[in-house]
């Protein structure tokens, strides 16, 4: 018998995951080989000095880290924030002043998140309308797929 699941009749009790806020460093990842769709322009290592000077560099808690091409490249500047138990946000479109300010909120709200879900009403406009993908993270996988509320 499962303890952890069933209650004193025996019947099994669905139990819901723990709801954590994320645990370790938040990552950020910054494409730097991304280019201007206009100009061929590579504006990438622009993105990395920004969001490293808005979001701090050193501090143990957020990690910002260049990377050559998440893969979203026809919507530059592209930029990734996850965690090691925590949702994965992928944005594109992301201009070098507005991204790396609007990155600083979300970074703050993923940290108080259960799962680092950021809640709709938290995201900077410029965040919403980037928005590529969001995916959850393997510790939240309820059977029906549902985000948590
Ligand atoms: S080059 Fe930046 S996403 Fe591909």
């Amino acid at each position: 018998m499962d303890h952890d699941n069933a209650d004193i009749s025996g019947e099994q009790i669905p139990i819901e995951p723990l709801r954590p806020v994320p645990a370790g460093p938040v990552i950020v990842s910054v494409c730097i080989s991304c280019k201007s769709a206009d100009t061929g322009t590579i504006v990438g290592p622009d993105m990395l000095d920004a969001v490293k000077a808005a979001l701090g560099d050193g501090d143990a808690a957020v990690m910002v880290r260049p990377v050559q091409c998440l893969s979203v490249c026809k919507r530059p500047a592209t930029v990734a924030v996850t965690s090691p138990d925590g949702y994965t946000f992928l944005f594109g479109d992301l201009q070098t002043d507005s991204g790396s300010a609007a990155l600083i909120s979300f970074v703050e709200s993923y940290q108080r998140a259960d799962y680092g879900l950021v809640p709709w009403r938290e995201r900077a406009e410029v965040l919403r309308k980037g928005m590529v993908a969001r995916v959850p993270p393997l510790r939240w996988s309820p059977e029906d797929g549902r985000a948590p509320k």
